[in-house]
Order: C-alpha cells, then sequence, then structure tokens
C-alpha cells in the first residue's frame, strides 16, 4: 500500500511526475489506485499550477496522476482503478469557458463541477481501457463524518445540534470506505468497467454524466492544462 498524498503536496503537478517516476522504478506492479484526495467547497484558492482549487485537486490531480500510472495498472492487469465521486455531481456544468472560474466563482457549483468531472473522466477512461483488463468505477461514499467540511462555517450556537445532526445521520469513517473497498477488491465487479456505484451497488446516472461528447472534450482539454499533450 503506497500512500501518496504525503508525496504529493497540494498536487503540484512536477511533484506528481517525480513521485509517479519514483513508484514505476520502485513497483513492481499497480493493482488498485483509489483516487479519492478532495476539498469542498473552499473560498475561492489556485492551486500551485494556477488552476481553481477544487476543480485542480478533484479533478486534475486524479487525471494526471491517473495517466501517469497508466502504463503500470496496465503491466498489472487485471488491475483497477476508482474515483470517488459524489452525488452533489448533479448540481454541476462543465462550463468549458471559464473552467478555472476567473469570470465567476461559486464554491457549491465548483465542487459539483469537479465531481461531475470525475464521473465523466471514469466513463471515457472506461472506453479508452476496454480489452485492456484494467477497470475503472466511480461512486458516491455517503455522507461521511470526515474533515471534509472544513471550510464550511457553522455558527457557534449551531454546533451542537450539527454534531448532533452528524453522530446521528452521518456514516462513520470505516463505513463510507465501504464502496470504495468493495470496487476495489470485490469478485463481484470483476470485469465491470464504466459504472457508478453507492452503497457497494450499481446506481443510475443523470444524462449529463453519461454524455461522452462533454467527456471526450474534457479529456482533451484536460490533457493539455496538466501538460501530457503540449
Ligand atoms: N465526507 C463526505 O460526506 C463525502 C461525500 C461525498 C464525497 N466525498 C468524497 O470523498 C473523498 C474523501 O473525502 P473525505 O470525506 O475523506 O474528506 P477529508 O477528511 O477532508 O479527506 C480528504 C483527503 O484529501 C486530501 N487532499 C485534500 N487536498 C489535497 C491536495 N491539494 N493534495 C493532496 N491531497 C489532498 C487530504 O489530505 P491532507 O489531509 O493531507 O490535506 C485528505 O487525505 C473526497 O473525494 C470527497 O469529495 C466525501
Ligand atoms: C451556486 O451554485 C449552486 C449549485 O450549482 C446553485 O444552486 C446556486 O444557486 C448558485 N449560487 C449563485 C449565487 O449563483
Amino acid at each position: 500500500f503506497f500512500e501518496l498524498n504525503p508525496f504529493v503536496p497540494r498536487l503540484h503537478i512536477s511533484c506528481t511526475c517525480e513521485v509517479c517516476h519514483k513508484l514505476m522504478r520502485e513497483e513492481p506492479r499497480l493493482d488498485v489506485l483509489i483516487n479519492n484526495a478532495g476539498i469542498f467547497q473552499c473560498p475561492y484558492m489556485k492551486t500551485e499550477d494556477g488552476f481553481e482549487m477544487q476543480f485542480g485537486v478533484n479533478h486534475l490531480g486524479h487525471f494526471l496522476l491517473t495517466n501517469l500510472l497508466l502504463g503500470l495498472l496496465k503491466n498489472s492487469a487485471p488491475s483497477r482503478i476508482v474515483i470517488v465521486s459524489s452525488k452533489l455531481y448533479k448540481y454541476g456544468e462543465i462550463n468549458f469557458d471559464d473552467l478555472n472560474s476567473e469570470i465567476s466563482y461559486n464554491k457549491s457549483f465548483c465542487y459539483s463541477r469537479s465531481k461531475l468531472a470525475n464521473i465523466l473522466f471514469a466513463r471515457e477512461l472506461a472506453r479508452r481501457l476496454e480489452g485492456t483488463g484494467v477497470t475503472v468505477n466511480s461512486l458516491h461514499p455517503g455522507i461521511v463524518r470526515t474533515n471534509l467540511g472544513r471550510y464550511v462555517n457553522i455558527p457557534l450556537l449551531a454546533k451542537p445540534l450539527f454534531n448532533l445532526v452528524s453522530w446521528a445521520f452521518f456514516k462513520t469513517p470505516l463505513e463510507g470506505a465501504q464502496t470504495s473497498i468493495y470496487l476495489a477488491s470485490s469478485p463481484d465487479v470483476e470485469g465491470v468497467s464504466g459504472k457508478y456505484f453507492g452503497d457497494c451497488k450499481e446506481e443510475e446516472l443523470l444524462p449529463k454524466a453519461m454524455d461522452d461528447l462533454v467527456a471526450r472534450k474534457l479529456w482533451d482539454i484536460s490533457e493539455v492544462m496538466v501538460g501530457l499533450l503540449k
């Protein structure tokens, strides 16, 4: 198990490349890649490479990392890629005219957009990986009691109520990890690719998450943005 986070500070492009090369030199195989890192509704910020933070971390980071490790994953086939998205993708749109949110910034929209990008990326990658023995699926983990809400401002007086609600209704991190673990390891999903899951079951997607033209265009633009295609 290779925990990439400590080595990929802020998903910086050159650091990501460096870490992937190190991993490819040192690891003979890569059976599973789980793209889980994410940031939720932060104020307007940019990554070191100048991308809007949520799009940069939640989509472009995973896009670059996965593409750099694709050779190793193919050589390790059968292997699996898992992409942690969110149900909130429903409120997103891939607005190609302002992917860096320089014209306007709406933190909820940008989170949803990045999570829609996760699903479109998973589907387009699944299409490209047909016949290679590498599968890729995306998922919604549920509402989980983690540190994801660090940028959400809850008024001091509402905090006890929020804690009570989250304690009563949110999943624990162990519960929240189950669909990722299922997709990473269960024989039930051997050979299954390009699908979206929740609670360890396949779920239907809205048409906007199944738009192959948008998925392809997003792929092409992402390749240029992260410098895979000069
Ligand atoms: N919690 C929920 O209810 C929920 C619901 C739907 C979807 N999700 C998704 O589940 C995934 C995991 O989130 P979580 O709930 O476990 O949140 P979390 O507790 O905030 O964990 C997020 C992880 O992402 C890493 N990360 C954030 N920004 C990064 C960056 N720039 N570079 C490298 N690593 C970075 C964090 O590492 P550091 O701690 O080192 O910063 C942390 O390990 C996310 O993709 C999220 O969108 C969560
Ligand atoms: C921000 O985006 C969310 C989700 O897409 C939307 O519901 C909301 O109306 C938007 N807010 C503004 C001020 O445009």
